[in-house]
């Protein structure tokens, strides 16, 4: 198997090299995996001009997946739009097309007191969001800002064809299968079209799925459920903006955007793999960033591209240790626990492994 690796900007270098700590430990004794590292978004951008230059790409392509870290920074923001660190992690999004992108918010117990909310209203939480990556209002034609009756106007397009909604809702009402066997489809359908045939598609992807309860909420209503009663949702499938926000929001329930990882899918199984946090440039270089969000998209990697779960439960279960054997980097840090550096907590999961 080949791997992708990109580290990208801010804290991506130094968290990723804790998951490459783990995939070397998992090298020795099971499926080789053959490491090729490239550079993507800032990185990119510093050494092609690009933020995801040729090279990247082809390398990308070629890989039986691609673990990222993250991309951004400020010393990026000045840039033309299509040159900023964003625009290469969308485009790569879109060529490889992994249109199936999984968020899963799942609590660990021992970090309930790290949430907001109250710890009974988020005990248990386990939550797959699915939210669909490469089309919307993030790639609708005709988008742009023009002069129009001497003012500015900008403007995007919200759309979907109903091949785009029924392949990812496939995806979903297969991990349902997997799972609780309870869909929730977030649109607004009270008021957008676009949202009106996601339903429409949806439920007609249903018929094939008839042991998922599937139901639907309009996205203001599903916000405000997320933290009223969280752990009423089992699966959502959403859209690319919904699920960009509503995955933000449920990421806190669980504590910290630090604990969480990612996939994106193309219809093989095919995937990228990262932390859904960003690259936290004021805590780059500082060897304090969580890498726990990295190393459990390593996991995920093993669960769905390379379909070996004993792999992902090793990879699991030793977080779980980890985080039950009281280290924790700063941002879940808590009275008693023992506070680690990023590169000593990869050492403390490659222990318990
Ligand atoms: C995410 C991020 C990206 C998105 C940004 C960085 C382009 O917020 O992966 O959720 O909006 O998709
Ligand atoms: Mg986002």
């Amino acid at each position: 198997m080949k791997l992708a690796v990109l580290p990208g900007d801010g804290i991506g270098p130094e968290i990723v090299a804790q998951a490459v700590k783990v995939l070397e430990v998992l090298n020795k004794d099971g499926m080789k995996i053959e490491m090729e590292h490239a550079p993507i978004g800032g990185a990119g951008y510093d050494a092609a001009k690009d933020p995801l230059p040729e090279a990247t790409l082809k390398l990308a392509r070629a890989a039986d997946a691609v673990l990222l870290g993250a991309v951004g920074g400020p010393r990026y923001d000045a840039l033309d739009r299509p040159l900023r660190p964003e625009r290469g992690l969308l485009r790569i999004r879109k060529e490889l097309n992994l249109f199936a992108n999984l968020r899963p918010a799942l609590l660990y117990p021992e970090l309930a007191g790290a949430s907001s909310l109250k710890p009974e209203v988020v005990a248990g939480l386990d939550i797959m969001i699915v939210r669909e990556l490469t089309g919307d209002v993030y790639f609708g034609q005709p988008r742009g800002i023009e002069v129009r009756n001497g003012e500015r106007v900008g403007f995007n397009t919200m759309i979907y064809s109903e091949s785009e909604v029924r392949r990812v809702a496939h995806v979903a009402f297969g991990i349902a299968m997997k799972r609780g066997k309870k869909l929730c489809s977030v649109e607004k359908a009270n008021v957008l079209e676009c949202s009106e045939l996601w339903k429409e598609v949806v439920a007609e992807v249903a018929k094939d799925y008839p042991e998922v309860e599937l139901s639907s909420m309009y996205v203001d209503n599903a916000a405000m459920q997320l933290v009223r009663n969280p752990k009423q949702f089992d699966v959502i499938v959403t859209g690319n903006i919904f699920g960009d926000i509503l995955s933000d929001q449920a990421s806190m329930l669980s504590g910290s955007i630090g604990m969480l990882p990612s996939a994106s899918l193309d219809e093989n199984n095919k995937g990228m793999y990262e932390p859904i946090h960003g690259s936290a440039p004021d805590i780059a270089g500082k060897d304090i960033a969580n890498p726990l969000a990295t190393i459990l998209s390593v996991a995920m990697m093993y669960r769905y591209t390379f379909a070996d779960m004993a792999t992902a439960d090793r990879i699991e279960n030793a977080v779980k240790k980890v985080i039950a054997q009281g280290y924790r980097t700063g941002d879940i840090y808590t009275d008693g626990c023992k506070k680690v550096s990023c590169s000593q907590m990869g050492d403390a999961v490659v222990a318990a492994m």
